[in-house]
């Protein structure tokens, strides 16, 4: 069976309208003349593609150069004389590990292209509000990646289980999975519901170009660097990530952003956004009416995941109870509701395992509620430059805090003392005598802990 042509679906996420299919592959959209590129064979359905593609290659490059900085850091320490031989054969491994990662990252990724981000794109991007959230990068969620497709059969069983129940067992045209990360779960649900068409969107182009060699087939090695190795071996390991089979057709990867999805309006049969709705970076509010938008009447929506807000805002911090009440304000019938203890990113090679209370929400669309507003990722007075920067409180305390930092990192000099440098805040009257001291203590030590870092955070 050919796959469905996900054209008559697909809109502009700039301007709504519909897009046509490219002569050399991608979509463009006629009334704003914009043009979607794809990356390997995965549509980019970005508002702005060229600049968030640019945001990503400047994460890939992070990636792969922070992987290759630590190869370089090991093979310093591999040169002491007094290393142990234990020492020396993990330090060894790791070195290997890292190197080698670089280079597989750098081949995984290449369908990004190697293409530089122009000041003019960054200026369309920052005007249609659509930058990346700063908190992702590139390997934010790399140990999805080795759950999905290599050691996790247990939690992915029980992740498709749940969902299925709650789509009914049947099979929606189509099924959309928004945030689908490393996309085991649209995978195992488009094998066992069989939609004629399931999209598994993301924004992240390491996840869905592993996942669309894994399911075509193909599989990916990459290394797996557990959080707590249960034994030298454990340190790094090399895992072969592959599906059971290759998906069938009508399996769809799209890059997108759930925030502005690229999709016609009521045009999706059911939508299941997998550990997204907490993560996300806007009020879930806002997203329950962007969800009623996508669905006809009688369209299901799954919540699947942890209800672990961690907004800034604190009314943003829904219990269950309030999203439940919410997602009937966004027009969708009573949710059902379930909840399950699940293992969670349970690798064989790590001492950390967690187990996670998971919640299942399966939600009907009942009516129509006002669409919400386009999904804007920064304030006007950020875009424009021309409106008054607000005297926000953070703001306020920051200006604060950096003066007195920038007053102290003057102060060193070599020769003075903490005594001495607190004394002088005081004479100053940047803060109280009580006060100063144990501050210049806490602040040096900032430094000398950050001057101790290696700088290899990885993401
Ligand atoms: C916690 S992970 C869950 C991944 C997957 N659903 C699972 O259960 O394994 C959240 C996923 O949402 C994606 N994501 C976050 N914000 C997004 C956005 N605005 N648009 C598209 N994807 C997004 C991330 O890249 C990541 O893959």
């Amino acid at each position: 069976m050919p796959a469905p042509d996900p054209g008559p679906l697909l809109a502009c996420p700039r301007c709504d309208q519909g897009l046509s299919a490219l002569a050399g592959g991608g979509w463009a959209c006629g009334p704003c003349g914009t043009r979607f590129p794809l990356v390997g064979n995965i549509p980019a359905l970005f508002a702005d593609p060229a600049s968030t593609l640019g945001e990503w290659r400047n994460r890939q490059q992070f990636a792969v150069e922070s992987h290759a900085r630590e190869a370089v850091r090991l093979q310093a320490a591999l040169s002491g004389t007094t290393l142990r031989p234990l020492a020396r054969e993990r330090l060894s491994l790791l070195q290997q590990a890292h190197a080698d990662q670089a280079r597989r990252l750098q081949e995984l990724l290449a369908p990004l292209g190697v293409e530089q981000r122009g000041g003019a794109a960054w200026a369309t991007h920052l005007a249609l509000r659509t930058r990346l959230p700063p908190d992702q990068g590139l390997t934010t969620y790399f140990a999805n990646i080795h759950r999905d497709w290599c050691w996790g059969d247990p939690e992915n069983a029980a992740s498709c289980e749940l969902v299925a129940g709650a789509l009914g067992g049947e099979a929606p045209y189509p099924l959309l999975v928004l945030g689908a990360g490393a996309g085991r779960l649209a995978y195992d649900l488009h094998a066992r519901l069989a939609p004629v068409l399931t999209i598994a969107l993301d924004f992240n182009p390491l996840l869905l170009l592993a996942m669309s060699r894994i399911v075509a087939g193909e599989p990916v090695g990459l290394w797996e660097f557990p959080l707590a190795p249960r034994s030298l071996a454990d340190q790094a390991v090399l895992r072969t990530l592959s599906a059971p089979a290759p998906a069938g057709p009508g399996l769809q990867l799209v890059l997108g952003d759930a925030l502005r999805p690229p999709f016609r309006r009521a045009s999706v049969g059911a939508v299941v956004t997998p550990w997204l709705v907490d993560i996300v970076g806007e009020d879930f509010q806002a997203l329950a009416g962007r969800m009623n938008r996508l669905l006809p009447a009688g369209g299901r929506w799954v919540i699947f995941g942890s209800l672990a807000f961690g907004q800034a805002d604190p009314t943003a911090r829904y219990s269950l109870e309030e999203v439940l009440s919410l997602v009937m304000d966004a027009g969708f019938g009573e949710p059902e509701v379930r909840e399950d203890e699940l293992p969670y990113l349970c690798s064989p090679a790590s001492r950390h395992a967690r187990r996670e209370t998971v919640v299942t929400i399966a939600a009907t669309k009942a009516r129509e509620v006002p669409a919400p507003a386009r999904h804007r990722a920064l304030p006007d007075w950020l875009v424009t430059g021309t409106q008054p920067v607000p005297l926000l409180p953070s703001f306020q305390e920051q200006a604060l805090s950096t003066r007195i930092y920038a007053f102290l990192m003057g102060l060193i000099d070599g020769r003075r003392s903490m005594k001495d440098m607190a004394r002088l805040l005081v004479e100053q009257r940047l803060m109280t005598r009580e006060d100063a001291e144990p501050a210049v203590r806490s602040f040096l030590l900032r430094m000398y802990d950050d001057a101790q870092r290696d700088g290899s955070g990885y993401r």
